[in-house]
């Protein structure tokens, strides 16, 4: 096999991703040749480039020698005929199918046999890439995630032609680079834009009933530990850009309604409401970052109650229990229940199992799951049942308070939040590995690396049930009466224990 040294690297389109990949390849000591159309660009990336290993070799993350090498690497290449010697072709031109394929065809006619030629495309089918050409069998995805140095992900997406060995080579290569290749199939979205979409469209849907404000959203969904709430994901991304991602797996999909674009995102994109860019999102970014208050978190202890039962397992229950304890007061166990949660005197507090409480009974209030172990004072979300007496929400409220977190009304959802979305995520990442997109590790891996989850689908599931989450999801599609709350069929098998 030849070293890295002896495999030159063409990279085609000099802007974000391009230069990104031409920076990787570099380091990891290819030759790398850095194409663009319009003129001048290639060595414009470059002396950015040049800009970006200075600063790394200021900070120490490179000595001055090896970036100084880095860059030497890296030649802007005025015309393609010049690139016959490439191995390896990596595509980052517009996204745009007939750019792609016209200038794959021209390739195919100036590189050697042996070239691999990928793309970096994000939602163009490779299949569809591969077509035409006269030996579709090279054509593979390298999907990188912005920004490519820091970025750990590369999906390499093979379509209907492509040779596994291609693959196998393509892959072996990302982790040379340093990356964590995860193979995927050529399907809508790939793993992380397809697994992704419910973590935009579940608060966009709990926005569109009105359940609670963005901040309150944000809050409960960096509570479960995720780095971002949605809506300033969201807003840092640019709605145009996630709105035409949430489109194209919409459309690709024949318009399923389980990645149906929101109306509350499209208001904001047709407003110019873009988000950080134009200064405006869900938030008023014109100021500088912002991240409105929402109410602090106040400890009190239990409030006065004759008798406490504590049903099932739950972290609520739990803290509640030592927090009694701690003031010397009984406290009962009903671990076999058919339900999780606290019961005080009259009024039921339950770990939500998708059911609003409405539908559960009269003095009933429902809260959020938190699959990690939450910091004291973690903002949690809870409905209270719209047939309660009055004061009934605020005495719920003081129960989560005296187990320690801080309690965020919502309207009376089904799921509340944080436990609909984990469950909507699982489900298509069930329904990726059912369809072969992935195996379960590899969706672990592409949200953890891809968009930062702090952990894959997966391994949540591993900490939940799946009975219990078919059991969430049965009650969201009674609920909305929709398809997007449709269970996956893998799901629903596991549901018996044969996943
Ligand atoms: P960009 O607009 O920053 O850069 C594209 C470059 O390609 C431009 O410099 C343009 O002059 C050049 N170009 C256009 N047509 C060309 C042609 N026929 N031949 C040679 N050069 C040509 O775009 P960006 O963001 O770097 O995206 C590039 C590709 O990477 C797209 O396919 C995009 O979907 C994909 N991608 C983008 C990500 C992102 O976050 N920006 C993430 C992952 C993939």
């Amino acid at each position: 096999m030849k070293s890295i040294e002896q495999r030159p690297v063409l990279v085609i389109g000099a802007g974000i991703m391009g230069a990104g990949i031409a920076q990787v390849a570099a380091q990891a000591g290819h030759d790398v040749m850095l194409h663009d159309a319009r003129e001048g660009a290639a060595a414009a990336a470059k002396s950015r480039l040049a800009t970006t290993l200075d600063g790394l070799a200021a900070k120490g993350k490179l000595t001055a020698d090896a970036a100084g090498a880095t860059l030497a690497r890296i030649r802007p290449l005025a015309s393609l005929d010049q690139a016959g010697d490439a191995t390896l072709v990596v595509e980052a031109i517009v996204e745009d199918l007939e750019a792609k394929r016209a200038l794959l065809r021209e390739l195919e006619a100036i590189v050697g046999e042996d070239c691999i030629l990928a793309t970096n495309t994000s939602s163009i089918s490779v299949t569809a890439l591969a077509n035409g050409l006269r030996r579709p069998q090279r054509l593979v995805g390298m999907h990188f995630f912005n920004p490519v140095p820091l970025m750990k992900l590369v999906e390499v997406v093979s379509g209907l032609h492509t040779d596994p060995a291609v693959a196998q080579a393509v892959f072996e290569l990302g982790a040379q680079w340093g990356k964590t290749p995860v193979h995927a199939r050529s399907t809508p979205g790939f793993i992380v834009n397809r697994i992704a979409r419910p973590f935009y469209a579940e608060t966009l849907a709990l926005l569109a009933e009105r359940a609670a404000e963005p901040a309150v959203l944000d809050a409960c969904l960096r509570a479960a530990g995720f780095r971002m709430g949605p809506c300033e994901l969201m807003d840092l991304i640019g709605h145009d850009t996630n709105f035409a991602v949430t489109q194209s797996v919409y459309d690709a999909n024949f318009f399923d309604k389980r990645y149906l674009p929101s109306l509350v995102q499209r208001e904001l994109v047709d407003g110019g409401l873009l988000g950080r860019k134009s200064g405006r999102g869900f938030y008023d970014h014109r100021d500088g970052p912002v991240r409105p208050s929402l109410p602090g978190f106040e400890p009190i202890a239990p409030p006065a109650a004759g008798r406490v039962v504590l049903h099932g397992r739950s972290a609520v229950g739990d803290r509640l229990a030592d927090a009694l304890a701690a003031v010397g007061r009984e406290v009962q166990r009903e671990p076999q229940s058919a339900w999780t949660g606290v019961e005080a005197d009259a009024l039921q507090l339950r770990l939500t199992d998708g059911r609003c409480a409405t539908a559960l009974g009269e003095r009933v209030a429902v809260f959020d799951r938190l699959p990690n172990s939450p910091d004291t004072g973690a903002p949690l979300a809870f409905a209270v049942s719209q047939r309660a007496p009055q004061g009934t929400q605020a005495q719920a409220a003081s129960w989560l308070r005296a187990a320690g977190f801080n309690p965020m009304p919502l309207r009376d959802v089904p799921g509340l939040l944080v436990a609909r979305t984990i469950a909507m995520l699982i489900n298509e990442a069930s329904d990726a590995v059912h369809q072969g997109v992935c195996d379960a590790p590899g969706a672990d891996a592409a949200m953890k690396l891809g968009v930062n989850y702090p952990a894959g689908p997966f391994e949540w599931l591993a900490q939940w049930d799946a009975a219990a989450v078919v059991q969430l999801l049965d009650a969201l599609d009674a609920h909305y009466r929709g398809e997007r709350y449709r269970a996956s069929p893998a799901l629903r098998l596991s549901a018996f224990g044969t996943m």
